[in-house]
């Protein structure tokens, strides 16, 4: 996956950028708040049509403006989103209106690491989900239509639940759907985790000049029956007025030499699993999809020892475009033939 260019308008700060990445490794330095997190994110939101940062895209939106809007080629094809804050989001392939985001997201392919990645480890479950359904859906095709059925069935019946036992009739409505699509995001989750824990393995022996045995295990609610978890769940939920089961509360179980790595691991060992959690879901959506995603690193490297950062650099693939960015390379003995980039009153140049 090449992404070959990016216009973005009245998106965070800039007003009207354009950048044309190379294919390979590209370097972006520039001071704090200029816009580096910003232009990655428009990437993410080209491609996925996610914000990593944001909960809702409307955030991107620069200050001021009625929408944005992010352009741009990847593999030949073109992409385009636009968002206003009256009309919603509009979609375009190859300049033509899309109605549906699915031929649309089977495109773009995208692995992003930030430094609010140490939640993955230390959050909540939340942020594992997350991080599942981010790779589930590049790696599998029914992923994400069966993950907005199951939000819609999970919706509905706790809505129904706090309303109070009269409604209970019409709860079992959302059971045939709910079970449906959980039953089917636990089976791929549980695929992908069981095919995530060698690579997750391999990379952080790779990052830590220490190799600790890393281990991944998918931690499921109520599935593979969620019917049978559902209903000896009733009593419980009637209690709660909330479904307690399904993969709404699903969890990834991460350890460290056999401890639980959110708890007991050192800060550096934590940010090595990091890493190779974000290292193994490209490596996943590579096997998957025949192709590697776009790397994007938004400044990690400070948060790095001079190892670690040599030994990250090494572990990214040479065929795969990588577009990092911080805040100096100073560190780095020499760029290679990596293209660099600066950001300078809102545009991105080639920095000499
Ligand atoms: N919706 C928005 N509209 C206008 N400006 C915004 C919006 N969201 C964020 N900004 C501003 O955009 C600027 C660039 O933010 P960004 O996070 O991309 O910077 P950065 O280069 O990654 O900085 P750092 O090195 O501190 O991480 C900041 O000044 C921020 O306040
Ligand atoms: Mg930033």
């Amino acid at each position: 996956m090449v992404v070959q260019s990016l216009t973005l308008h009245d998106f965070r700060c800039f007003a009207r950028a354009e950048f044309h990445p190379a294919p390979g490794l590209n370097l972006l330095s520039a001071p704090n708040a200029s816009g580096k997190s910003s232009l990655l994110e428009a990437i993410c939101v080209l491609l996925r049509l996610q914000s990593p940062r944001a909960g809702s895209l409307a955030e991107a939106v620069r200050h001021g403006r009625a929408g944005f809007s992010v352009a741009g080629r990847a593999n030949d094809r073109a992409l385009a989103c636009h968002l206003s804050r009256k009309e919603g989001r509009k979609l375009f392939l190859d300049g033509l209106a899309r109605q549906k985001s699915d031929d649309y997201l089977g495109l773009g392919l995208v692995s992003f690491f930030s430094n609010e990645d140490m939640e993955l480890v230390r959050g909540t479950s939340s942020k594992r989900r997350r991080y599942l359904d981010f790779l589930g859906s590049q790696c599998d095709a029914g992923y994400l239509k069966n993950l907005r059925s199951y939000e819609r069935a999970l919706r509905s019946r706790n809505f129904l639940l706090k309303e109070g036992p009269h409604r209970g009739r019409e709860l079992a409505a959302y059971d045939a759907p709910l079970i449906t699509a959980g039953e089917y995001l636990a089976r791929v989750r549980g695929m992908l985790c069981a095919e995530l824990a060698p690579l997750v393995a391999d990379a952080a022996r790779a990052i830590s000049p220490r190799g600790e045995d890393v281990t991944l295990q998918y931690a499921p609610s109520g599935t593979p029956d969620l019917a049978a978890a559902l209903a000896s769940a009733a009593p419980e939920e009637r209690r709660l007025r909330q479904t307690v089961v399904g993969p709404h509360r699903d969890d990834v179980s991460l350890h460290l030499e056999g401890a639980e790595a959110g708890i007991f691991a050192s800060e550096g060992q934590q940010r090595t699993l990091v890493l190779a959690l974000r290292l193994a879901q490209a490596s996943l959506i590579r096997a998957r999809r025949g192709t590697p995603p776009v790397y994007l690193l938004d400044d990690i490297f400070g948060e790095l020892d001079t190892e670690r950062r040599r030994r990250l650099l090494a572990a990214l693939p040479q065929d795969a475009q990588c577009i990092l960015t911080t805040t100096t390379w100073q560190w780095l003995e020499s760029a290679g033939d990596a293209m660099q980039w600066a950001i300078l009153d809102g545009a991105i140049i080639p920095a000499s």
